[in-house]
């Protein structure tokens, strides 16, 4: 059985509204991460920003407020229904300095040093190739400018995803995704991260660790949002035969139990943040 996992299909409208109905929870999750990644890249009152794989826009936007009506943010994604739910969002809260543009993140169709910062979250790992992508990024940046990335730490340090992906690849034998492998957990080791900005060209390369958090009102919300929303479990999940998943989830709801209290279900996590200067 191969170790490839099947790669989400980002263009799908079904999988945007997905996301879309995500963003109250990431903002929770994430919120505080991406406020530090804008800080390091430090996007300002007139900067003009680049926010690569934005997605549905929660980053572009965190931007669009701190830049003002002097600076301006392009949120560029591979993915025109992710940007339409960018767009919209953008509209509803009047933000008129942030545009859209359909982009590969590792060929970017814009000028050299044209971007005082650029950032990145939750996606770098994703592409097939981070360095080339880091190295467009670098391009298009001023010199002196950084560029910010926000990343998932390894598995084991996100036990939400980690305890799951333990069980269904336990129970379907199906090995870890090979070194290089495009997932969600890819740059998941600080010196990898750090290795594809050096590859990349960046000075000052600095790697931090922020813990996450990931509630819940209880256990069982936790698992209903995770059948929903975890994208990779999703599809290891379609390898297990139904008994082998119905088997799957009882033990991912019982391990997953030692994070549910008297407040609810609470569970660490961690994320990278990468930065380097041009
Ligand atoms: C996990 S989502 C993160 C979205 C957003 N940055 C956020 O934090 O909410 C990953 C995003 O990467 C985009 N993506 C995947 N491959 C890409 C590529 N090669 N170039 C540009 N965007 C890409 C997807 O369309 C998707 O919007």
């Amino acid at each position: 059985m191969t170790n490839t996992l099947p790669r989400e299909n980002w263009g799908l409208t079904e999988i945007a509204d997905r996301w879309s109905a995500g963003e109250a929870l990431r903002q929770q999750i994430f919120g505080a991460a991406t406020e530090k990644m804008l800080e390091l890249a430090s996007v300002q009152v007139g900067s003009r920003v680049l926010d690569v794989a934005a997605g549905s826009g929660e980053s572009s936007l965190m931007a669009a407020r701190h830049v003002g009506l002097t600076g301006y943010v392009l949120a560029a994604d591979i993915s025109p229904s992710m940007l339409n739910v960018a767009a919209e969002a953008a509209h509803r809260e009047g933000l008129t300095n942030v545009e859209t543009r359909v982009m590969n993140a590792e060929n970017l169709a814009l000028e050299p040093d044209s971007f005082d910062a650029v950032i990145s979250r939750i996606a770098l790992m994703l592409f097939p190739n981070p360095a080339k992508a880091l190295t467009e990024m670098r391009r298009v940046v001023k010199p002196g400018g950084k560029v910010a990335v926000i990343v998932f730490s390894a598995l084991e340090k996100n036990p939400y995803h980690g305890i799951p992906f333990g069980i269904v690849r336990r129970l379907g034998n199906i090995p870890p995704p090979a070194p290089g492998e495009p997932w969600m957990y890819a740059l998941g080791d600080p010196r990898a991260l750090e290795d594809v900005y050096r590859r990349a060209g960046f000075l000052n390369v600095s790697v931090r660790a922020l813990t996450i958090q990931r509630r819940f009102p209880s256990a069982a919300d936790a698992i209903r949002t995770m059948k929903n929303s975890a994208v990779d479990l999703r599809e290891l999940m379609t390898r297990l035969n139904d008994a082998q998943r119905e088997m799957a989830w009882t033990d991912i709801k019982e391990q997953l139990g030692q994070f549910e209290g008297p407040n609810g279900f609470e569970a660490p996590g961690e994320v990278l943040i990468g930065v380097g200067t041009k």
